[in-house]
């Protein structure tokens, strides 16, 4: 193993070495692969040919393979005659290592072999899904799950072609990446469906998804696209057809490389971990993520579908066309997509303010990256346990947020060419973060290089701090923002594109600077920097007094720091709140909502028991009568008064308003009995807020729907409403059905995570998943297990934070290296902040 460098300059050079990657010396040219999966005994089998290049003469080959049996082995070079082979496997590795007698030449070299495999109860590789009818085979492969389905050259950069066919049931119809080339009869009860040869593409990508799908038709620029689910939800697939076909059209000319495949699946699968996987050509999603019913569902379910088909859509050339190196980069994928979704989304509804969303998601990203136990958004990444856990907020919402103040630094038009310019010289290859940010740096002709990696290779983010300096002056520093430690010296700097607003951006990437005064002293234009911002008392004054004038993203900016900054310590939790009523009349529900994530943050993070009360209390005083002047819905509210009713909903109902709690169970009463006249935004948030308060009669309603409806996005709000109970029976009901087996493991998790999440059930819920650790772990997979691990960090007293600790110690999670210190860092610092805030809320209190 190598020493480390500092990391600031080279995170590669601390890379061991490289434990779990081929060897290199096999680079996969294509792949022949024919699969036959037989649903009832939940196994498969397959014969496979893979042409391959050797750099050099070789009596062995090995590629991954993960609970497979590999038999009938054989090789033959160009020359020569077929050597039959033997294997081994390293289970540790994941790898099969093929032995041929006599030395393979150097060259064209095909394999073939026989295998067969499980359909795994994990929802990872080739896996087995059910209804309650019938049974489906899925695939979900990245980051390290192709080779659970098929032996595999399982690494990014090994792209290759694929010749794919199946054999499955009569009924049964097959989807891939492709079109299906011929679909003939084959032995009794069975057909072999075989489709058109793929591009060259990452192992990662491939799909095949068995079952009787139904499939809307639709058409854009050329592509035949369609959106298909299982026969009983067809009826749920329009809206995400509508904006796939919109979506390829505005990528089309966004990349300006027209979309490679001559068609476009959208597949909606029974059990799916994720949310959804970009698949070329052969998208999956969780039901609730593409299956939605436009005329009766929440707006925010609808945002959510077109957000996830944009996100994936954007993966088909950021990620499928053009793919990172290696898993270390993988935020050049999930950053990038999470970005472009939200850009995707905004041209295609402009009038739902979707970026203000974006401004709130950015609020909670600099939350987690001033913890200390954040990371660099490129970080090592060998072991299948380690890649899975990049896939988090610093890969998706850090790197989306970065890509973001970029694109505001460099321009839209600039940006948009250097990422043009980027798809079109990497594609059918790879590429790193170098390969992207050289590109935008040309493309713009700015330092674009430069911000990018003091972003994307250095842990945590900057505060930058504005002083007045005498008339005229005023001087900026930067040092790395800490939250819940002490603040260690860290001589860490980035090259911020500072933007005062009215002026261009311009680079910071001193320790401390003095400039001229710019007109606007706001720091952070358009709030699209990543950078908390202190200012000065007077400078902040400044602001707080011109917070009507600023955007709502400047807002929901501006309350991010000042909620940030006071848990650093540094700001006083009574200005936090003056701020916070000051803005009571506010409108724009994104900050409003903001604003209630303030009040969250205060009453479960830093007040006690009497102090959330008269918290409560204030807020009630101080909203009620803006909510009054509000007056009620309008019959065809647009999407951003359903939002702010129900944001105000939330606010006065978790704050006990009496008046608005009526009124709120009135509403979820009626809509629960089938009232489709009930704004269904409304009618969300209203079910939520009574159930905190409601007895059994109530959760049976909710139950009901959660266990009997049909439509996606209404059941699993039903199903999610239920962890909103606080009745410690229902509760304990909740619990016990979420690991019953009654729930998909899809889902239960979720549920128990938003237990944890509340102060009213947190302790019921650890209670339980401690007694009921093995039911608990049999649900979960790479993913959800580590959640549970987060769900801790909700937590803010030494007791709980060392039953968490032991218990962790001897009960063992997958995957979890980083999701424990993460937690034990964010009790530690909730009990910081009560220390240090308390009297401070005590003396607000007295004056409120
Ligand atoms: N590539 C991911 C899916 C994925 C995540 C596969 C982790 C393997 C490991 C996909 O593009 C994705 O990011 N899905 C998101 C939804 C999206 C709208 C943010 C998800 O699953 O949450
Ligand atoms: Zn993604």
């Amino acid at each position: 193993m190598r020493s480390c460098l500092p990391l600031a300059l080279l995170v590669f050079a601390c890379s061991p070495v490289f434990a779990q990657r081929l060897p290199g010396n096999a680079l996969p040219e294509h792949y022949t692969l024919h699969l036959t999966p037989h649903l009832n005994s939940a196994t498969f089998t397959g014969e496979e040919t893979v042409a391959l290049h050797l750099q050099s003469a070789s009596s062995d080959v090995t590629l991954n393979a993960v609970d497979l049996q590999l038999t009938d082995i054989s090789a033959s070079a160009a020359k020569g005659s077929s050597e039959p082979g033997s294997v081994t496997y390293d289970t540790v590795k994941q790898q099969a290592t093929l032995h041929f007698a006599r030395p393979l030449p150097a060259g064209d070299v095909t394999l073939s072999l026989h295998f067969a495999g499980t359909l795994d109860n994990k929802l990872r590789g080739f896996y087995l899904s059910k209804t309650k009818t019938r049974s489906y085979a899925i695939t979900q492969f990245e980051p390290t799950d192709a080779r659970r389905a098929f032996p595999v050259f399982d690494e990014p950069a090994m792209k290759a072609t694929f010749d794919l066919s199946l054999t499955v049931d009569t009924g049964d119809s097959v989807i891939s990446n492709t079109n299906v080339l011929s679909d003939l009869p084959a032995a009794e009860g069975t057909h072999t469906v075989t489709f058109a040869r793929t591009p060259r593409m990452s192992s990662y990508l491939l799909a095949f998804q068995v079952g009787d799908w139904a499939c809307r038709d639709g058409e854009a620029e050329g592509v035949a696209i369609r959106v298909c689910s299982t026969p009983d939800k067809f009826a749920y697939t329009g809206y995400a057809l509508k904006a796939a076909e919109h979506f390829l059209g505005y990528y089309n000319h966004y990349f300006g490389v027209k979309y490679p495949l001559p068609k476009l699946d959208l597949i909606g699968v029974p059990d799916f971990e994720a949310g959804a996987m970009e698949n070329w050509g052969c998208i999956t999603y969780r039901e609730s993520s593409l299956l939605v019913d436009a005329k009766t569902a929440p707006a925010s379910d609808l945002d959510n579908v077109a957000l996830t088909v944009a996100h994936e859509m954007a993966h088909q050339w950021f990620g499928d066309l053009v793919t990172m190196k290696w898993w270390d980069n993988v935020w050049l994928n999930e950053g990038f997509a999470t970005w472009m979704e939200y850009k995707a989304v905004a041209e295609w509804k402009p009038e739902r303010a979707i970026l203000e969303d974006r401004g709130f998601d950015l609020n909670r990203t600099m939350d987690v990256d001033a913890t200390p136990s954040t990371r660099a958004i490129r970080a090592r990444a060998e072991t299948p346990g380690e890649i899975t856990q990049q896939f988090d907020v610093i890969s998706y919402g850090k790197a989306g947020a970065v890509l973001d103040m970029m694109e505001h630094y460099v321009g839209p038009e600039a940006f948009r060419k250097g990422v043009s310019a980027y798809i079109q010289k990497h594609e059918y290859a790879n590429a790193t973060a170098e390969d992207f940010w050289d590109q935008l740096a040309e493309s713009s002709g700015k330092p674009a290089d430069k911000v990018m990696s003091s972003y994307i290779d250095q842990p945590g983010m900057p505060l930058l701090t504005i002083t007045s300096a005498g008339p005229g002056r005023v001087t900026l520093s930067q040092q790395r923002l800490i939250v819940g430690q002490q603040a260690s010296p860290s001589d860490a700097l980035w090259s911020i594109p500072v933007c005062f607003t009215g002026v261009p951006c311009q680079r910071f990437g001193k320790r401390s600077e003095t400039i001229a005064r710019p007109a606007s002293i706001n720091a952070n234009a358009d709030g699209l920097g990543f950078y908390r911002t202190q200012y000065s008392p007077d400078l902040l004054a400044e602001i707080i007094a011109s917070a009507p004038s600023l955007k709502p993203t400047e807002r929901i900016n501006l309350l991010g720091d000042r909620l940030s900054l006071m848990r650093a310590g540094v700001a006083n939790i009574g200005d936090l709140l003056d701020l916070v009523g000051a803005l009571r009349d506010e409108r724009d529900p994104q900050v409003f909502a903001q604003m209630l994530q303030v009040l969250q943050v205060v009453e479960g993070r830093v007040a006690d028991p009497v102090q959330d009360q008269k918290v409560r209390q204030w807020s009630v005083r101080t909203f009620a009568p803006e909510y009054e002047k509000l007056g009620p819905l309008p019959a065809h509210p647009t999407e951003q008064q359903s939002l702010l009713h129900a944001v105000f909903f939330d606010l006065l109902t978790s704050a006990g308003d009496p008046n608005v709690l009526t009124e709120a169970k009135a509403l979820a009463e009626r809509s629960l009995d089938g009232d489709k006249s009930v704004d269904p935004e409304l009618a969300e948030a209203a079910i939520t807020a009574t159930a905190r308060r409601a007895d059994a009669d109530f959760y049976d309603k909710v139950f009901a729907v959660a266990e009997s409806a049909t439509d996606p996005t209404r059941k699993t709000a039903a199903l999610y409403d239920l962890p909103y109970f606080s009745n410690p029976q229902l509760v304990a009901r909740t619990l016990d059905y979420a690991v019953s087996g009654k729930v998909r493991s899809q889902d239960a998790w979720v549920m128990l995570v938003l237990q944890m999440q509340r102060t009213s059930t947190r302790h019921q819920a650890w209670a339980f998943i401690k007694g009921h650790w093995d039911q608990v772990m049999a649900l979960s997979t790479m993913f959800s297990g580590p959640q549970i691990i987060s769900s801790t960090s909700g937590f803010c007293s030494e007791a709980d934070k060392q039953d968490v600790e032991q218990f962790f110690a001897t009960h063992h999670v997958q995957a979890a290296n980083q999701a424990l210190p993460r937690a034990m860092h964010g009790i530690e610092s909730c009990i910081q902040i009560r220390q240090q805030q308390n009297a401070s809320l005590d003396l607000w209190l007295a004056k409120h």
